[in-house]
This record gives C-alpha cells, structure tokens and sequence, in this order.
C-alpha cells in the first residue's frame, strides 16, 4: 500500500504542521482544506512562515547553503495545494483530520469523508482524547481508519501516535506507521486507549499543576522551575498548558469525566475552567496563565 497524496483536513495549530511534515520531510503531494478561505490563508502563511524559519536555521547551522535552503522550502510549498472543496480529497491516498476537538463533528466529518474519498483512502484522525473506533464506525470502513497523533509544535516534536482500533487492517496500520516514518517522526504504536499513551501520562501531570497552583502551593513561575530544572523538561506543566491551548486542555478533560467517572485521574481544575471562561485559552489567544507575544512569553 503505497502513499502518495495527503490530505489534511485542518489548518489550525495541529493541522498546518501536518501539512507542512507531510509535504517538506515526507515529499508527499498534499491536499491543505479548510472550509473557510481566511482560515485556510492563515495556516498556509504559517507554514510558508516555519519553512522560512527552518531553512534560515539549516543555513545558520551549516546543513545547507543559502540557495538549496530556499529551495528546499519553495520545493515543500509546491508540493501543497489549498483547497477549500472537499471534492479535492477524494483521490488522497491518506486523509488526516485536524480539526476541533469535537466527537459529533469530528463523526460527521469521517461520514462524509468515507462517502466521498475512494474505496483504498487510509482516514485517521489526529485526536487527542476520542476514541478511533467511533470515528471509524462513522466513516463506514473502520478497518481503513487509525488515530495519527502528532505533538505540538508538529515541525519540531519528533513523535507520532499510530493507535490502532480492534478492526485496523494489519496492512493500514503498517501504512500509517511508514507515514510518520516519512515524515520524519519516530512512530509508536498503541491501542485505542484514552490519551493513547502521552496524553494518559501528561494531562494529569498538567491537572496537578494546576491544582497546586490554584492552592497557592507555590507560583506559576515556580512549579514550572521546579519541573525544568528539577527533572529537565524543556517547558514546565503550566507554560505547557498555555502551549497546548487552555480550551483544548478543558474539551480533553471534559470528555474524559463524561465517559470515564470513575477514574480519580480525570478532573476538571476549577482554575482552568476560570480561565477558559474569561476567554484565556493560551499562547494562541496571547494570554492564559502567562501574557504571550507570538513564541515569547512574559
Ligand atoms: N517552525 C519553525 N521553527 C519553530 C517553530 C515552528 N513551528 N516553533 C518554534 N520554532 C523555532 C523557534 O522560533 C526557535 O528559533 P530561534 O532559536 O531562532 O529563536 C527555535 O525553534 C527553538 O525554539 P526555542 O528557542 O523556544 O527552543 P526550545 O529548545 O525551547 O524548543 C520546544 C522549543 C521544542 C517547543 C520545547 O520547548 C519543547 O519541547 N517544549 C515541550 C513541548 C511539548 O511538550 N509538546 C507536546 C505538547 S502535548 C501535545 O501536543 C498533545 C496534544 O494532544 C495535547
């Protein structure tokens, strides 16, 4: 089963460094839609923004000579065509959706795209928390469907989720392990579990921070200190928070306690609601716990 052209349904936060992977590490032709066009500008002057960053920094470190570097990256922004119809998604080999972390919608989506792309089409989803499984059942051929779980930022984090559901082909997941291979990431592969297994491990680590920080336990600044330099994270738990995006920390946890609310690992901090409340959804919005200026953060 050989890939050859993406589609990535998608071009927010997640979904434009999918495209972005798929077309500069992975040499795939890559299909980037998005229902609305200003939406769809946005994602593509971001990827056309990391290109640039990435071939300045090859230049910078001496990988590549100034002109190979430019055209690497007007090479990857070649190999993309944006589109706002989903009818150009229908001879993709593989199709992976990034978009808002919603079951119902995420289910009406798969419908459709199982309704319109051809019979061979992989269809993952790049969620966070939902289970694939239902995801599958909605699109018709849940043996063609797995979870690929890139990590933010997807141009510089180096792991992919491959999850597999009980009815996964053998063949499709073997696919969708060599995409993520292609792209230039180190795959592993996990059942259809909630979290899969970095965000079972990670989410509640984050809860704890916030918890603690809602008690006055110790600052923000502190408890993101403490995780740096006591046990060498790149980012501490609540910086990360902003990172990932307050919202979609709260849509994660709110799935969790409604299907699962038994398990004492899944809470929802008042303090995270709060903020979500107040329109603080993180580094995207330019202020969650901290203030945020693009990267930099204060
Ligand atoms: N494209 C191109 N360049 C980028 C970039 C992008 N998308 N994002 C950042 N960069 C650049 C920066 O601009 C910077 O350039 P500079 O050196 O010229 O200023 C360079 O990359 C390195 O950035 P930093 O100086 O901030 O260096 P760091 O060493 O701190 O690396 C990081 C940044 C990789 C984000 C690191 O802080 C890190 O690993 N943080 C943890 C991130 C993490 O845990 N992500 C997973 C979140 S969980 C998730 O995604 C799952 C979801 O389902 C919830």
């Amino acid at each position: 089963m050989q890939i050859k052209k993406v589609g990535v349904v998608g071009c927010g936060l997640m979904g434009h460094g999918i495209v972005q992977v798929a077309a500069a590490q992975g040499g795939f032709d890559v299909v980037a839609f998005e229902a609305d066009q200003g939406a769809l500008d946005k994602g593509i002057a971001r990827v056309e923004k990391s290109l640039a960053k990435l071939a300045q920094k090859s230049v910078e470190k001496g990988k590549m000579d100034a002109d190979k570097a430019e055209a690497w990256a007007a090479g990857a922004r070649a190999r993309i065509t944006p589109s706002t119809d989903k009818a150009d998604l229908a001879d993709c080999d593989l199709v992976v959706e990034a978009i808002v972390e919603n079951l119902d919608v995420k289910k009406s989506l798969f419908a459709e795209l199982g309704a319109t792309c051809k019979p061979e089409t992989i269809l993952a989803s790049n969620t966070s928390s939902f289970p694939i499984a239902e995801m599958g059942e909605a699109s018709g051929r849940p043996e063609r469907m797995v979870g690929l779980h890139f990590f933010n930022p997807v141009q510089l984090m180096k792991l992919v989720e491959v999850v597999r559901t009980d009815k996964t082909d053998e063949d499709v997941f073997a696919a969708a392990r060599g995409f993520g291979e292609s792209c230039g990431k180190v795959p592993v592969g996990c059942k259809d579990t909630p979290g899969f297994v970095v965000n079972r491990l990670l989410v509640p680590y984050m809860v704890q921070a916030l918890e603690m920080l809602d008690r006055g336990d110790a600052s923000k600044e502190d408890i993101d200190a403490a995780m740096q330099f006591g046990c060498g994270h790149p980012m501490g738990p609540i910086t990360l928070t902003d990172y990932v995006g307050l919202d979609t920390t709260l849509f994660i946890l709110e799935g969790w306690c409604e299907r699962y609310p038994n398990e004492p690992a899944f809470a929802v901090p008042g303090i995270l609601r709060r903020h979500v409340e107040a329109g603080k959804l993180g580094r995207k919005s330019g202020e969650g716990f901290f203030k945020w200026d693009g990267d930099k953060r204060s």
